[in-house]
């Protein structure tokens, strides 16, 4: 069982692979897309939930997803079809930070995806080169909300806080025109999700050779969760407008 493995069966219940319920979502996307025939890219997009959705609400909208892993990519053309989207949404696998298109987007997304990037200056940097005219960015990032101990930092990286984290974005020259600060609720939600969909598949599947390795990753994980860095990570969606130009 590999980490893709691991996190495809944690996603299980929680499709978008963020601390955010269905509603945040759905009020991000409505800030973030410009009109209903917009082109909108998702860097970093994993099962390609934050595209379907955004297609779903808008008919005449197109999307592209770019993603390092293939398996998350077969997932994401599964469900297009599934819902009926699949003639709307391009897939892309290859490097987020590489990734280039012959056209511009009114919307580009990256949510959980700044390591793809080495972090949040040089992930807006790599969405700015993809806006049009007009356009915006949904990016979603971790910060801390309390002082993390060395062990946090150590799993999560070197975060700021939340007025540092905004203002280092404004002086990038970004204008917040909209944002979401993951709630508690938000934030339990998507860890207890996380590791409870992990432990009941290797519960309910213990003659799998996967199944011990699954129920240690999931403990491991929820020992890790609330013993060292619950109380000090915290999760900011931006829906961001270049400042000039
Ligand atoms: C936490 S998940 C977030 C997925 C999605 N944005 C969402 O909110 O549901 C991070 C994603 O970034 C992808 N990723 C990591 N490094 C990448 C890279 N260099 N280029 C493209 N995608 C990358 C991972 O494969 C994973 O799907």
């Amino acid at each position: 069982m590999d980490r893709e493995q691991i996190s495809r069966l944690a996603h299980a219940d929680h499709p978008i692979a963020a601390p955010l319920d269905d509603d945040s979502v759905r009020r991000l996307l409505e800030h973030g897309i410009p009109r209903d025939d917009a082109r909108v890219l998702d860097l970093g997009c994993g099962g390609a939930e934050w595209l379907l959705r955004a297609m779903a609400a808008h008919p005449r909208l197109r999307a592209e997803g770019v993603d390092v892993s293939e398996g998350s990519l077969t997932r994401a053309r599964e469900a297009a079809r599934v819902r009926g989207l699949r003639e709307r949404l391009v897939l892309h696998h290859e490097d987020a930070a590489a990734f280039t298109a012959p056209h511009a987007f009114d919307l580009v997304i990256s949510v959980g995806a700044t390591h793809a990037f080495g972090g949040l200056p040089a992930t807006l940097a790599a969405a700015r080169e993809h806006l049009a005219p007009g356009g915006r960015v949904l990016v979603g990032d971790g910060f801390w909300a309390h002082e993390p101990s060395p062990d946090a930092v150590r799993m999560l990286g070197d975060l700021s806080d939340l007025p540092t984290t905004v203002d280092r974005v404004v002086a990038d020259g970004w204008t917040p025109v909209h944002g979401h600060i993951s709630t508690r609720r938000e934030l339990d939600a998507y860890e207890w999700a996380w590791t409870g969909s992990l432990a009941s598949w290797a519960l309910d599947h213990p003659d799998d050779p996967g199944s011990s390795r699954a129920l240690a990753a999931a403990t491991t994980h929820r020992g890790e969760w609330l013993r060292v860095y619950r109380e000090a990570f915290g999760f900011v969606c931006l829906v961001l407008r270049p400042t000039s130009g």
